[in-house]
């Protein structure tokens, strides 16, 4: 029996704040601007847009309504939504795995993010003898030990936020946390903006290239745009949920939706203005992938006026962006064994972290000890994302969707009224057929493309 009284957010601006800093995340600063980079810059952005608020926004929607319906998190939500007798329930366990397997890699870059925030604050990373790719390779493959403390530094935050509580951890950490990574952000873009040949940057984010648009160019854009849509909502394992599940009925989950998706998109471009001013001013592509931010970048601290500090506040708003995403999965997997199994929140905090400590040592080692370790040809830490993101969050979504769209879930009645109860916009009736059939087949085309790529 679920009988213990629910925590609360202080403030309906410590809940939203909360959901966008779970979306705000690597994902936006450093994912975002290196997919739009080898994308073709300014077309990415606009077909991003598009499939944020046609394919992601009722996405986000559905977990929202779910958590904010129940009043519970994932843990028990499902249970009291579903209609008698059916077995929707079953299906927490494997959304569960998906938040724990996130929980095995996402701190270990996180832990990265905390080494090279020490290293340029020291210096030490900016040896001028070695290039950026060497001292990134020297650090993964030879120093697994700093990497494994970085980490732990990382699962100790989001067990403290969490041992703390609803109120006086989770929303008193992400709310001035969110704030301040906003502050950094613009003036950091402010500094790229003005270096010099930063508008060559800028004219490649903002202006679309038409020529040479063929239709499997275009295709290959929306893929990525819809792929960068999942991750930045991290949606489908429950996180949004847990959070949802605090929210109060006074603005329709459609506004809050429409706010969260706006904070997490002016972050991403913001991130991406400034990535793309900085690399252009110094003459480095944009386009050089996932090590864009761990060697791209870094070779541009060694060269730009003011380098190190640019570096060590870049680094320090990554971590924040980072680590109030994490602290929303480790939440959102300790609510669900309060809810689950009935436990006491200090109880569930420390098996989570002891789940972590051990979880998050094969990705730390994925580059040394475990370095000949490979599935379907990925080292340990590509294959943990690419099965979390193409797998888990896209698989939950689509559950989640079905769940309230169908009338052998929730229903698309009883979804419509949640997500309109409420001051603010409102979700027109006619939209219930897009919803029903057009959305689960987008989600459906991602899973498939996502597999087979
Ligand atoms: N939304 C996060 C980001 O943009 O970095 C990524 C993420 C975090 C996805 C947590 C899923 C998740 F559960």
């Amino acid at each position: 029996m679920h009988l213990k009284k629910r925590e609360q957010f202080r403030s309906r601006l410590g809940v939203i704040l909360a959901i966008a800093s779970s979306a705000v995340g690597l994902g936006n600063v450093w994912r975002f601007p290196y997919i739009a980079g080898s994308n073709g810059g300014a077309l990415f952005i606009v077909l991003y847009i598009l499939c944020l608020l046609f394919i992601g926004l009722p996405i986000l929607m559905t977990e929202l309504s779910i958590g904010r319906g129940a009043h519970k998190s994932l843990g028990h939500a499902m249970d009291d939504l579903q209609p008698a007798g059916s077995k929707w329930h079953y299906f927490k366990y494997f959304i569960v795995l998906g938040a724990i397997l996130i929980c095995g890699y996402y701190p270990v870059i996180i832990g990265w993010v905390i080494y090279y925030f020490v290293g340029l604050f020291d210096g030490f990373l900016l040896d001028p003898s070695k290039t950026s790719k060497e001292v990134f390779s020297d650090f993964v493959t030879n120093k697994p030990a700093d990497a494994l403390l970085c980490t732990y530094v990382a699962v100790f935050f989001c067990a403290a936020c969490s041992w703390l509580g609803i109120k006086k951890g989770i929303e008193r950490t992400t709310k001035p946390m969110m704030i301040l990574l906003l502050l950094f952000l613009v003036l950091l873009c402010g500094y790229a903006i003005s270096l010099p040949n930063a508008e060559k940057g800028l004219e490649k984010f903002f202006v679309p290239e038409l020529t040479d648009l063929s239709l499997s160019k275009i295709g290959s854009i929306l893929h990525a745009a819809l792929g960068q849509v999942f991750f930045t909502l991290g949606c489908g394992v429950g996180i949004i949920m847990a959070y949802a599940s605090y929210m109060g009925k006074k603005k329709t989950i459609v506004s809050e939706s429409l706010i969260v998706c706006g904070i997490d998109t002016f972050v991403a471009i913001l991130a991406g203005v400034m990535i793309f001013a900085a690399c252009y001013s110094q003459g480095i592509g944009v386009d050089a992938g996932v090590s864009l931010v761990f060697q791209s970048m870094v070779e541009i601290f060694k060269h730009m006026p003011m380098g190190q500090f640019f570096g060590v506040s870049f680094f320090f708003l990554l971590f924040i962006a980072a680590i109030t995403s994490i602290i929303s999965v480790f939440e959102s997997v300790v609510s669900f064994g309060i809810d689950c199994f009935n436990i006491s929140r200090k109880k569930s905090v420390l098996y989570v972290s002891i789940i972590n400590v051990v979880i998050t040592v094969p990705a730390v080692y994925s580059f040394s000890t475990f370095s000949n370790v490979s599935f379907f040809g990925q080292d340990i830490i590509t294959f943990e994302d690419f099965v979390s993101s193409n797998i888990f969050m896209v698989l939950g979504s689509l559950l989640f969707a079905v769940f309230c769209y169908s009338r052998y879930g929730w229903g698309i009645n009883n979804y419509m009224a949640e997500i309109n109860e409420g001051h603010g916009v409102k979700l027109p009736n006619f939209f219930r057929n897009y919803l029903r059939y057009v959305i689960p087949i987008f989600i459906l085309i991602v899973f498939v493309t996502g597999i087979m790529s």
